[in-house]
């Protein structure tokens, strides 16, 4: 990580211990729509329809971008809906990209299914694997698994590329698997494991269950596979109920009917008292001054490519 970036976490972390609010990261769903239907979806599965405006404009993007970044978020993730094909008035993502990189955000990343096509612009991709070819083609589509693989191999994004797996009944059982196969594809750094947080209800799992998977992810990652979650966080994945404890202010999001939110757009609803957001539990160590959490969460996720 270059010795500017971590000056400005640094100064983030110190002022956040001193009462500071201000965001590190700002999160902006672009748009809902999507070429998938993922068994898993939150937003799908809460019926799109209901929710308004299904996209953000390019202007109300940037202006998002530069308000948060002038309260202090130095990193930018862009989520959907798919947000590689989002598109406005003949702009497209890569110049959502570029226009979260010229106002000064030192680290850009976005999560995509990998089934479209990969802008290079970024610092970060998160591409979401939930499975072998079977299991992950169960849960996300037919063709989706070799579409993904097809197009992490053809790319040639210098960035970091990391995993994205969300664990339900159906690939409970696949974690060595995955692990596997994001070890033997020199391009991914690696997987970081989450658990579904509902909606839908009836594809989570049991406490138990995620005890169980947690012991197994433990003794993957002690045996060297490239797991990306923080010893400490994954011993915290198994805290179900964050309605009290999420660490709000550290990311802050924008939604594609314009709302903004301080925090997850979930908190105070049901599903933080089964929340499954691996990333949940690195920010809250992150605030809590976790220097484990710190320095491993930054090699990865906080790294620009220059
Ligand atoms: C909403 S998707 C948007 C990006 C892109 N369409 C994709 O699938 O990667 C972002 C990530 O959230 C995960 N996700 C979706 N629904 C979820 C849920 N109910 N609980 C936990 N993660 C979920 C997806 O698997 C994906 O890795
Ligand atoms: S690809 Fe992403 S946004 Fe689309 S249905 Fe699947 S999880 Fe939801």
């Amino acid at each position: 990580m270059a010795v500017g970036d971590m000056l400005g976490y640094g100064k983030w972390w110190i002022g956040s211990l001193f009462g500071s609010k201000a965001p590190l990261v700002n999160t902006l769903i672009i748009h809902y729509e999507c070429n998938l239907r993922c068994k898993h979806c939150s937003i799908h599965s809460s019926g799109i329809e209901g929710m308004g405006k299904s996209k953000l404009s390019y202007e109300e993007i940037t202006d998002d971008l530069k308000y948060q970044f002038g309260r202090g978020a130095r990193i930018a993730y862009f989520e959907g809906g798919e947000p590689t094909m989002w598109s406005d008035r003949g702009k497209d993502f890569g110049d959502l990209i570029k226009a979260a990189k010229d106002i000064g955000y030192k680290n850009v990343g976005y999560t995509t299914n990998g089934t479209t096509k990969f802008f290079t612009g970024s610092d970060v991709i998160s591409v979401s694997l939930d499975g072998p070819r079977e299991i992950n083609d169960l849960i996300r589509g037919e063709g989706v698994f070799d579409k993904l693989m097809e197009n992490i191999s053809a790319t040639d994004f210098s960035g970091s590329i990391y995993a994205n797996m969300v664990l339900q009944k159906d690939n409970i059982d696949h974690i060595e698997e995955v692990a596997s196969t994001v070890r033997d594809n020199k391009k991914l750094a690696g997987v970081i494991f989450n658990f579904i947080t509902p909606p839908p209800y009836d594809i989570a799992l049991t406490h138990e269950e995620k005890k169980a998977a947690i012991e197994k992810i433990r003794e993957l990652k002690k045996k060297g596979y490239p797991v990306l979650n923080s010893k400490r966080g994954l011993e915290l994945l198994a805290e179900e109920d964050w309605s009290k404890k999420c660490p709000y202010h550290v990311t802050v999001f924008i939604v594609p009917d314009g709302s903004h939110f301080d925090g997850c757009p979930m908190q105070n609803t049901p599903s933080c008292k089964q929340c499954g957001f691996a990333a949940v539990r690195e920010y809250y160590l992150i605030k809590r001054g976790s220097v484990s959490t710190i320095s491993e969460m930054s090699s990865i996720f906080a790294m620009s490519k220059k």
